[in-house]
């Protein structure tokens, strides 16, 4: 099998764990704070783990990660039927894994697909778990229908770090710098905290998260990926900034405040690395185009 199809079949399960984390994410948050919403969340993050492996071996044989969603299947009414979902959700991962362990030859990719199938196998049982531990406990959907202008904000954030997040993680995976690797690798993790942040604060406050997000920079020059994400960290920290001045609950301002600040640090680090960057103190003397050597 050459390189493309390969790359062609981690794309397909890397969209398959994107995925997973978003379908798992929604469930934790709603059913609210608590034991099993915390494992959840727990679980979400082993399969960023996992697309983290996948992204780096795509890159590893000449490809690009996709950032486009794979299958997830939200359709349960109640809590107990999320984590059915989840459960099957976890079985169409192992299903696709096998095969795909079967149709590659490389063995490090298959070693690499075997243990991630192995962490697959865990889940599905944790679920199956939740099932009965959800229904016992009796959890249940804790969202609401709040549709204001706190909620459009909030949403509105959830868009934008959910896009950033998707943006610098493929920016870290594609960039040869390895201080800005590092860097956006960091900052996509800040991202996702605010992202926690904000779906908690919307479901608590009686609403309802939307968790999609729009278009992801895929510059591949990194000079050029740093410029795209300084404009648009100076949109939200200003957004940001407008947003904590509008809201009366002094929670949320603090929220918004603290999110700001945070923005306002990513645009200091990545001007600092653009500066680098177009000073030739790259390690490769600024050219980090892929196919510049
Ligand atoms: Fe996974
Ligand atoms: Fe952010
Ligand atoms: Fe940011």
């Amino acid at each position: 099998m050459d390189n493309e199809k390969i790359i062609e079949l981690l794309n397909a399960d890397l969209q398959n764990e994107h995925g997973a984390i978003i379908q798992y994410l929604t469930h934790a948050y709603g059913m609210g704070e608590g034991e099993v919403a915390c494992e959840v969340e727990a679980l979400a993050r082993e399969e960023m783990r996992h697309l983290d492996w996948l992204a780096e071996t795509i890159v590893a044989l000449g490809g690009k990660p996709s950032l486009k969603r794979g299958t997830m299947n939200m359709t349960g009414k109640t809590v107990p039927d999320w984590m059915a979902d989840d459960v099957k959700l976890e079985q169409g991962a192992i299903d696709q894994y096998e095969e795909h362990i079967k149709m590659i030859d490389n063995p490090k990719i298959k070693r690499l697909l075997r243990r991630i199938v192995a962490d697959e196998r865990s889940h599905r049982g944790d679920f199956e778990h939740f099932v009965a531990k959800t229904k016992k406990e009796g959890l249940k959907d804790i969202r609401g229908e709040r549709k204001d202008n706190v909620a459009k904000t909030l949403n509105w954030g959830i868009e934008h770090e959910y896009t950033v997040i998707l943006q610098y993680l493929f920016q870290s995976y594609m960039t040869e710098n390895p201080e800005a690797r590092k860097q956006l690798e960091d900052q996509a993790i800040n991202e996702m905290q605010h992202l926690g942040w904000l779906a908690e604060e919307m479901t608590s406050g009686g609403g309802s998260p939307r968790i999609e997000f729009s278009k992801p920079d895929q510059s591949l020059r990194t000079s050029d990926m740093l410029k795209v994400d300084i404009e648009i960290e100076n949109e939200v920290a200003d957004a940001y900034d407008k947003a904590a001045k509008e809201v009366a609950d002094a929670g949320l301002k603090e929220l918004l405040l603290r999110i700001r600040d945070n923005e306002r640090y990513h645009i200091e680090v990545f001007n600092d690395l653009l500066e680098d960057e177009e000073a030739g103190q790259g390690p490769l003397g600024g050219s980090n185009l892929p196919d510049a050597g």
